[in-house]
């Protein structure tokens, strides 16, 4: 069986675009995959968090895995910070095999970097620390949004560069890009990718009541037509909100065109707002079920199973640069 592994920040709630994105992906993929999921509260601290808000961030994040419908059963569920073998991973990397210019060439650190003042060297390293992720634990597939595709590509490059300058060691994994279809664009401005750090009208969180998601959507950028067509480049709003319903009803965009042919954007926004309604007071019900003792159990669990995995992999590195 294939190893998969990923991984979510725990830095607050996740939204609409994280689940179709990468949970329902993960959901999925673990019914014939050997699935590794973690919360990477290391990566979570390359910049400043509140301490009380971290530990809750951590569970919550854990707690949103499992209302997905990532079963600990059949996948593994764990915190970063609870297996060392991650941290000393990555600083063998940063010494062997990294260059200063693999890292300064990383979109996501030139975009968060410049939105802080003096960066921390967390910031800088933290694709070297995704890539110990990775490498720990033999993977086979990284399922990621495409903007982590730079990093795993980073992580496949360090493994054959371990792999060739002290002999065979690492895995080399590839990415899982999730289609198309399924990345979800921020509802007050459809050209850029959902994010909760553009603001509060941007997405809908996994969180938000069926009232508050309503009127989010109901404010939704569209346009001066009144055609309900997919057509990403012209008609990004309604695109966006098509590509919602299609994956929350489980219907071709084709056959959504077809049905609201004769409807205005009103009547669509509203079918759209019970959709999402019903799904988001699903989910939070299921969430509702695991106590934060039961999600601490689980991640514990989780630690157990992956311990002798990470311990495997990093002794035989260890044993290669003679230490
Ligand atoms: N960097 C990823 C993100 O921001 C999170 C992450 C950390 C990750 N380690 C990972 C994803 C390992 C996949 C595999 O989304």
């Amino acid at each position: 069986m294939k190893t998969i592994f990923s991984g979510i920040k725990p830095t607050g709630d996740l939204h609409l675009g994280n689940y179709f994105g990468a949970l329902s992906q993960w959901v999925d993929l673990q019914h014939d995959h050997h699935s590794i999921f973690c919360v990477v509260d290391y990566h979570a601290i390359t910049v400043p968090q509140d301490k009380k808000a971290l530990h809750n961030n951590i569970i919550a994040i854990a707690r949103s895995y499992l209302a997905a419908g990532i079963d600990p059963k059949k996948s593994i569920i764990f915190r970063q910070s609870d297996i060392k073998e991650h941290t000393e991973l990555a600083w063998i990397l940063n010494c062997t095999s990294a260059r200063m210019s693999d890292l300064e060439n990383m979109t996501q650190y030139k975009d968060a970097a410049s939105k802080q003042i003096n960066p921390s060297v967390g910031l800088f390293d933290y694709p070297i620390l995704m890539a110990a992720d990775i490498l720990l634990y033999n993977t086979d597939t990284v399922p990621v949004g495409h903007d982590q595709l730079q990093h795993v590509e980073l992580a496949r490059d360090l493994a054959k560069r371990f792999n060739h300058d002290y002999g065979e060691t690492f895995k080399i994994p590839s990415a899982l890009i999730r289609s198309e279809g399924s990345r979800i664009m921020g509802l007050d401005d459809p050209t850029k990718k959902m994010s909760k750090s553009i603001g509060e009208n941007n997405c809908i969180s996994l969180n938000d009541s069926p009232e508050v998601a309503t009127k989010k959507i109901m404010r939704a950028a569209t346009d001066s037509d009144t055609v309900i067509k997919y057509d990403p480049a012209n008609k990004p709003g309604i695109s966006n909100l098509l590509t919602i319903l299609s994956i929350l009803e489980n219907k071709k965009i084709k056959d959504l065109e077809k049905e609201f042919t004769d409807c205005g954007y009103g009547q669509f926004k509203q079918r759209i707002a019970n959709s999402v309604s019903k799904f988001l007071t699903n989910f939070q019900e299921k969430a509702k079920h695991y106590s934060d003792e039961q999600v601490l159990t689980i991640l514990a669990d989780g630690q157990k199973q992956v311990e002798p995995l990470a311990a495997t992999v990093l002794a035989k590195v260890r044993t290669q640069l003679g230490l």
